[in-house]
Formats: C-alpha cells, sequence, structure tokens
C-alpha cells in the first residue's frame, strides 16, 4: 500500500529534532517544535460522538482535520467543537483523505479491525477504542499490521485505565515477588446484561442515520431503536452483547480488567483455552463465563494459568473472610507465598503461611518505581510526534484481544482447545478453527 505523502512530512519534521537543529523555519514560515501550529497532527475522528468525546479535549490542540460518523447528527454535535474538519459517513471514503497523520476510531466494535488495519496500510498513526478484533483472526491482522509498521507509527489500543498509578505498583509487586513465586493469575467483572435476542425489527431509521453503514461488515440485522437508545459513551450495552456487533463484556470490561493481569505477567498467547458457563445462545454472548488459559513460562515466572470470571462466576477467595465479590472489576495473583487482590486503584497483599515472613521481599526505592506514564490518549499524541512508543500497542493489546477471543470459541466448541498461536490454528478442533474468523457481509474487505 502506497504510504500518504503526509508520511514524509512527518519524518522530515522528526529527522531534523533528531538531528538537534536549532532554528529552522518551514516553507510556511512556521516554527518546528512540540506546540508550534506546525507541529499539529492532522487527525481523523471516526464515530464522533460517545466515547469519542472522551477524546474532544486532547484532540483540540490537534488539527481535526476529518471526521467520520454514520449518523449525520453526530457529524453536526462533533462540527461544533472541530469546525474546519471536512465530514463524512462512510469511513472509508474518510481515509481517502490525503492530509491525514493520525486516525482516532471510535466506532462500534464490529468496525475496530477493518478501521484500524485500513489506518495503518496507509501510514496513519492509531488511536483505536478497545477491543482491537472481534475475532481471532481480527485480532492477529490488526496485531501482525501493526508489527509491519512498528518503528514507523504510534498506536495506541484504547485501554485508558492502564494509567492508573495501580497498574505499575502491582507490576512492581509481583515482579518484585511480593507473593513469591507467581503461580496463577485471574481478573473478573462483575456486569450483567441480560438480552433475549436481536431486537425485532421496529420502526425506520431516523433520516439522519445511514443505517446500512451502521450495519457495516456485519450480517444484516432489521433497525430497532433499541441499538440507539443509550447514553452518550454508553451506548456501546445497547449493541455490544450481541454476536454480530460484540464480544459481550469479554471485548468490553474484559480489554481492561485483564489489562491487570496483563500489565504485570510479560506473556504472549495461550497453549490453551478452555471455557464453560451458562449455555449458549447463538444471538447473544454468555452473560456468566469462566474462561481459563494455559501461558507459557518465562524468564522470570513459569508457565502459569490465567482466567476471567464475568456475569456472577468468580475465583474462590484466598481466605473465607475476603469477599472478593465487593470489587465490581478486579484481578487476584496466587503466589507460592500469598496472594494479592486488586482493582483497579487498590490493591491488598495477603502473606499466606508461616514461610511468609515477608523478610524475603524487599521494597523498591522510590527512584526505581516505574515512572507514571501520565495521560494516557496524550501518551499517544506524543509518541506520534516523538518517539513511536505507547503503553498499550497493538502487539500488547493485541495478544490479550487473541487470548481473550480465543476464550470464547473454547466456550462455543466446549472443550479444552489446544491452540498453536505461531499458525494461529486451533490443533484438535476443526470446529473451533472455524469460528476463529467473522463472516462479513459482501463488498466488506477486511484487509484494505
Ligand atoms: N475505553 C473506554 O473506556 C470505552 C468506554 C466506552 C466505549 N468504548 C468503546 O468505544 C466504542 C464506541 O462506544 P460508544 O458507546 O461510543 O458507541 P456508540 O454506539 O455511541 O457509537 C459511537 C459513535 O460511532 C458512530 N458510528 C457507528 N457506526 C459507525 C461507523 N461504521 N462509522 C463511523 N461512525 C460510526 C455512532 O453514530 C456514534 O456517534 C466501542 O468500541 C466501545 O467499546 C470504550
Amino acid at each position: 500500500m502506497e504510504k500518504n505523502p503526509t508520511i514524509s512530512r512527518r519524518s522530515f519534521v522528526k529527522g531534523i529534532a533528531a538531528g538537534g537543529a536549532g532554528l529552522l523555519i518551514l516553507p510556511s514560515g512556521a516554527l518546528f517544535g512540540q506546540t508550534a501550529p506546525s507541529n499539529k497532527l492532522n487527525v481523523a475522528l471516526i464515530g464522533t460522538w460517545g466515547r469519542a468525546e472522551a477524546h474532544y479535549e486532547g484532540l483540540k490542540k490537534e488539527n481535526v482535520v476529518a471526521l467520520c460518523d454514520v449518523d449525520e447528527d453526530h457529524l453536526a454535535f462533533a462540527a461544533k467543537t472541530f469546525p474546519d474538519a471536512k465530514t463524512y459517513v462512510d469511513w472509508r471514503e474518510c481515509l481517502d483523505q490525503k492530509d491525514i497523520d493520525a486516525v482516532v476510531c471510535c466506532t462500534p466494535d464490529s468496525t475496530h479491525a477493518f478501521i484500524g488495519v485500513w489506518a495503518m496500510n496507509r501510514g496513519y498513526h492509531l488511536y483505536l477504542e478497545k477491543p482491537c478484533g472481534l475475532s481471532v483472526e481480527e485480532a492477529r491482522l490488526v496485531r501482525e499490521t501493526y508489527l509491519k509498521n512498528k518503528g514507523k507509527l504510534a498506536v495506541q489500543h484504547g485501554t485508558q485505565r492502564h494509567a492508573k498509578p495501580n497498574f505499575n505498583r502491582v507490576r512492581e509487586l509481583i515482579q518484585d515477588g511480593v507473593i513469591g513465586d507467581l503461580e496463577s493469575a485471574c481478573a473478573w467483572g462483575d456486569r450483567q446484561l441480560r438480552k433475549p435476542g436481536y431486537p425485532p425489527a421496529a420502526g425506520e431509521p431516523p433520516k439522519s442515520l445511514h443505517y446500512d453503514l451502521w450495519i457495516g461488515p456485519s450480517p444484516h440485522h432489521p433497525y430497532n431503536p433499541d441499538y440507539f437508545s443509550g447514553s452518550s459513551g454508553m451506548n456501546c450495552l445497547q449493541w455490544n452483547m450481541y454476536w454480530d456487533f460484540g464480544a459481550g463484556q469479554v471485548g468490553d470490561m474484559g480489554s481492561h480488567t485483564m489489562d491487570l493481569v496483563w500489565n504485570a505477567i510479560d506473556a504472549k498467547l495461550p497453549v490453551s483455552a478452555k471455557a464453560s458457563g451458562e449455555a449458549f445462545n447463538p444471538e447473544v454472548t454468555p452473560v456468566e463465563l469462566t474462561m481459563t488459559f494455559n501461558l507459557p513460562a518465562n524468564t522470570w515466572r513459569p508457565a502459569i494459568e490465567v482466567s476471567w470470571y464475568q456475569g456472577g462466576a468468580m475465583p474462590r477467595p484466598p481466605m473465607e473472610c475476603v469477599d472478593l465479590a465487593k470489587i465490581d472489576h478486579g484481578a487476584l495473583f496466587k503466589g507460592s507465598k500469598g496472594h494479592l487482590i486488586c482493582s483497579f486503584d487498590d490493591r491488598l497483599i495477603l502473606p499466606s503461611d508461616d514461610s511468609a515472613d515477608m523478610t524475603y521481599y524487599k521494597p523498591r526505592p522510590e527512584d526505581q518505581l516505574i515512572a507514571p506514564l501520565g495521560n494516557f490518549q496524550q501518551e499517544w499524541i506524543d509518541a506520534c510526534k516523538g518517539d513511536l512508543k505507547t503503553s498499550c500497542d497493538l502487539e500488547y493489546g493485541g495478544d490479550k484481544m487473541e487470548m481473550m477471543l480465543l476464550g470464547l470459541v473454547a466456550y462455543r466448541v466446549g472443550k479444552e482447545l489446544d491452540y498453536d498461536g505461531a499458525a494461529g490454528r486451533v490443533t484438535n478442533s476443526d470446529e473451533a478453527n472455524e469460528l476463529l474468523h467473522r463472516t462479513y457481509r459482501p463488498g466488506w474487505v477486511l484487509n484494505g
């Protein structure tokens, strides 16, 4: 795929900065510099209402040159803040605009892998809201496309809770051995959204809404206003339980809460996955679900089991008196000398037996604590203009989501799956291999 000409402008700016040049005059007469107008990113915001509004403050400091939304009312809403941007209803046309440097994608999940891959293929930096895909195949292609462009593009997977200081503290504690040798870890979420099945046809889409584009690559389902009845930033809960539009809580809070574990364990893809839960519904993803993965050893820990619990399923507490259900979204690490329990903001250490006298553990000196990440969206914007490094790139996020989405396949097949992560194949179930990808409506190309 041919690079966008703006890439060369960016490389040029960066090249000069790296060369340590002093005062430089652009053809326009503007000065280069971190805050000078010439160093603003030209951003396309795709999906402009809802979650997108959480990006407005950061984007106001850049040039938003393109807005894209399938709902023209949402486009008009965003145009009040970004009046100079061109507007689109089809993201494929938006991505053809020639002056784009970077894309922020806040559309529904069923389009994430498409928009993410198309954007990276065109040489655009990318902030991709979670989850990065809805199938194992999508997560893998997103990661592969990122890896092809690593060193050229700054890419962030939108799991902004990662910037909370507790993520660093938990990682330090686990890696410094506060609970001894790590044996297993799990995360859970208690959100329970029950839906009987796809909502039936009801009424006509409003004039402002391009419903066929909203359906996008997914199989067609008739219009029902219920899909659009949620408040700003929460509307995803109106569609993400349905298989054709989401991955339920696995893709939703699972992206964030498993991140508490993933950030601490330095893991790659699992070698097996198994899952159990409520009876399979072909239309709606499960509420109650337990998924367990075997992850290979790495340089500092043995092979471990990692689990995800949701919708009422919970891990066994380390002590009877500990009520894990009091933490809505949390994680539990088990080690040879105790347990660490955490929420997004707090942590609790439970030394477990006579040998766990804590003398083996030396807290880090303050100057060796992991540096705070700062604002998560800003980290990405700075990376686009600087060293291209982000804390949640699509290798880190892609691996995590591939594991989680593989768990949903294990749930559907109802047996433990052996997984060859290098090949992206299940080695003991043809049925599972069929479920690693989604079926798209004709005309929609994932790797375009
Ligand atoms: N990181 C977080 O904490 C967080 C929080 C909420 C939502 N999200 C994610 O953000 C995304 C959006 O969630 P939401 O609740 O804002 O959803 P939403 O249903 O409100 O959709 C967001 C916007 O995208 C537009 N849109 C829908 N399909 C589109 C398409 N094909 N092309 C362009 N625009 C399209 C909608 O009209 C709307 O303006 C989801 O993927 C969700 O997982 C992340």
